[in-house]
Formats: structure tokens, sequence, C-alpha cells
């Protein structure tokens, strides 16, 4: 029995590189499919593969992978699944704008909120080492801005909650 008795909802997980957003959105992938609950994930990093090849992060770039993402979620979302997007998504009016695709009853914004000092000594991709050596330039919390969400849904510092304890946070947002 899925474990959403109402009408599957999309959480966007917003924040920094390197805070935890593609743990989380698995952890709960996994969870949800144990349950039964028919469940995709659209991540960043994955994306950019296919659906967003060719995107870069100038703040144009960043829209239109966000705008994509939102309209394949919505599609998912309308055939019944439940939609988990992992992306930086780092400016308001571009999360405003996915809220609008998906439309706001369905959507539920979380801010994965790991401050900038934990993200930067995780570095998994030594992407932030780069971005200081500005071998990398728009780097999102560096050289390019990072607008926290005013009034997310959730609110989760991964250097603070544990793994489980998220997932189960999360996953209140699919049924409250
Ligand atoms: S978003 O800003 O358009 O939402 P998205 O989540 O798809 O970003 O992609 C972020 C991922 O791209 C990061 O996890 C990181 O691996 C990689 N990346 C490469 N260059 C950058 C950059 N300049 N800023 C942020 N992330 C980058």
């Amino acid at each position: 029995m899925p474990v959403t008795a109402r009408e599957p909802r999309v959480l966007w997980l917003t924040g920094l590189s390197g805070s935890g957003k593609s743990t989380l959105a698995t952890a709960l992938h996994q969870q949800l499919l144990a349950a039964g609950q028919p469940v995709a994930v659209l991540d960043g990093d994955a994306v950019r593969g296919g659906l967003c090849r060719g995107l870069g992060f100038s703040p144009e770039d960043r829209r239109e992978n966000i705008r994509r993402v939102a309209e394949v979620a919505r599609l998912m979302r309308e055939a019944g699944l439940v939609v988990i997007c992992a992306l930086i998504s780092p400016l308001r009016e571009d999360r405003a704008m996915a809220r609008d695709i998906v439309g706001a009853a369905h959507f539920r914004e979380v801010h994965v909120a790991t401050p900038l000092a934990v993200c930067e000594a995780r570095d998994p991709k030594g992407l932030y080492r780069n971005a200081r050596a500005q071998a990398l330039p728009q780097f999102t919390g560096i050289s390019a801005p990072y607008e926290e969400p005013l009034s997310p849904a959730l609110r989760l510092d991964t250097s603070r909650v544990e793994l489980a304890a998220a997932v189960t946070a999360l996953q209140g947002l699919l049924s409250a």
C-alpha cells in the first residue's frame, strides 16, 4: 500500500553543492520504493548528463535547467509518482517558477541548510577547492549567490540531523 494516501507531491530539495541533497533523495527514494510507493528522483548532476546536457551555470542556464526539471516533475507527479528533485536552484525566483510549474498545492520546498563551511570541508568532488583557486567561475556559495528560502516547508542541516531522522521528516511532507 503506497505511503501517500493523498495525491503525490513533489519535494524540491534546494541547497549548496555538498549539502547532502542527493544523499537525502537517494535514501528517501529507497524507503518509498520499499513501501511500494512509485517514486522518481531528478538530481541536478544526473539530469545535466541528459535532459539538461549543454546547460552551464550562468543564471540563464540554471533557470532553464530548473524549468526543465520542474516540467518533468509535473508530468511524473500527474502520472502518479512522488518526485524528489535535488537541485541547488540558488535563486528564489527560479524556485518560485518551479513551484508555479508544479502547482503550489503539490510542491514542498526543502532547504538542505548545511552550512557552507561544512559543505566546503566535505568537498566530495574537489569543486570548492577549484572555486577557491578561481579555476571554477560562478560557483554557488563562493562566486555565485545562494538565496536561502524564506519559508521552506522543512529545513535540514545534514551535519546536525541523522539521515534516518531526516528521511522521516521528509516522509512527513508527503502526507501532512
Ligand atoms: S543548479 O544551480 O542549476 O540548480 P544543479 O543542481 O543542476 O545546479 O547542478 C549542481 C552540480 O553541478 C553541483 O553539485 C556540482 O557537482 C556541479 N557544478 C559544476 N559547476 C558548478 C558551479 N559553477 N556551481 C554549482 N555547481 C556546479
